[in-house]
């Protein structure tokens, strides 16, 4: 058996010979910096010098596909006016790490609270709109749909609809499908994925088409216009804003309340908070909820 001090030797000696291996391409202090400037500009995300690896690695891919040899060529393209690759970079550069039911407790508030008096109102014609902005692969969305479904059966000869929107062209065209591995609906309530999900091929589950009726997925950059006008019900955007600045983050916040009726209500990501000048419109009502105030 390796003694636990020699182990820790082998370990770090493997690290510092992993780390002093020579990249396939240089990537200068500079060039990270002025990708990051883009990625600030343009999407509001901010990387910290420590995300160097992260940006390299998947960048490096995009060098690759494009048989470019330098960051430097790389950058005079993203650069260029009217890039169509400015958006593939915005894209590489999104963490879109999601699941279905994450953070189950919006999930649970919605079902138990927050549908009834909405199921109440599209079934007497009203209206509802639902925004799952920065919905990744459409996990959050299509868990929201379910529950949408539960409390209104026939949401989908209602006057009910729910956007999904994202940075990202990729992860939306997964949405789109609506396809995942069976696997990745363990969280979600028997009750509701049996009605809303049907197997395919590949051991894989489906949205089914009623589910998928409701749904819009649109690609759009969060610190862009927006061209709806709202008002929304509902409006999810968590573990989004976690990666803009703080000021970018209020602005967001300023916005999103400006879209809530009286009473609407608006989730967000387990570590983000409401602070700015939304917080004097913004009343909380559970964990990392909020309802507009004047309800
Ligand atoms: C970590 S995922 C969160 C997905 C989902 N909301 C959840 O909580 O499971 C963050 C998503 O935000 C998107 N995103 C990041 N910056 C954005 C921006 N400026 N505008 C729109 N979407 C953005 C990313 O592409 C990514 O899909």
């Amino acid at each position: 058996m390796t003694a636990p001090s020699a182990l820790a030797a082998a370990m770090s000696a493997a690290e510092i010979s992993r780390d002093a291996a020579p990249r396939e391409f240089s990537f200068s202090a500079a060039e990270f910096g002025e990708i990051a400037r883009l990625l600030r500009a343009e999407a509001g995300i901010d990387m910290p010098p420590a995300k160097e690896p992260l940006v390299y690695a998947r960048l490096a891919k995009r060098l690759r596909a494009l048989r470019l040899r330098t960051f430097k060529e790389y950058l005079a393209l993203v650069t260029e006016p009217g890039s169509p690759e400015r958006a593939q970079m915005l894209a590489a550069l999104t963490t879109n790490v999601t699941r279905f039911f994450r953070e189950p407790h919006h999930f649970e508030d919605l079902r138990r609270k927050v549908l009834p008096p909405l199921a109440e109102r599209a079934k007497a014609g009203g209206r509802v709109r639902i925004w799952s902005a920065g919905c990744s692969t459409g996990m959050e969305t299509y868990s929201i749909a379910m529950c949408v479904l539960e409390a209104i059966p026939d949401a989908a000869s209602r006057d009910v609809k729910i956007l999904a929107t994202d940075i990202n062209p990729k992860v939306l065209a997964e949405g789109a499908a609506g396809r995942y591995p069976a696997d990745a609906l363990r969280d979600a309530p028997e009750v509701l994925r049996s009605r809303t999900f049907e197997s395919v091929e590949g051991g894989q589950l489906q949205a089914n088409a009623a589910m998928r009726s409701l749904i819009t997925f649109r690609e759009l950059n969060l610190m862009g216009d927006w061209p709806m006008k709202g008002p929304f019900d509902i409006l999810f955007c968590r573990n989004v804003a976690i990666y803009f600045d703080e000021e970018t983050q209020q602005r967001l916040w300023k916005r999103f309340a400006d879209l809530l009726p009286p009473g609407g209500r608006l989730c967000i990501g387990h570590s983000e908070r409401i602070a700015g000048p939304a917080s004097a419109m913004l009343i909380s009502d559970g964990v990392t909820s909020y309802e507009r105030s004047g309800g």
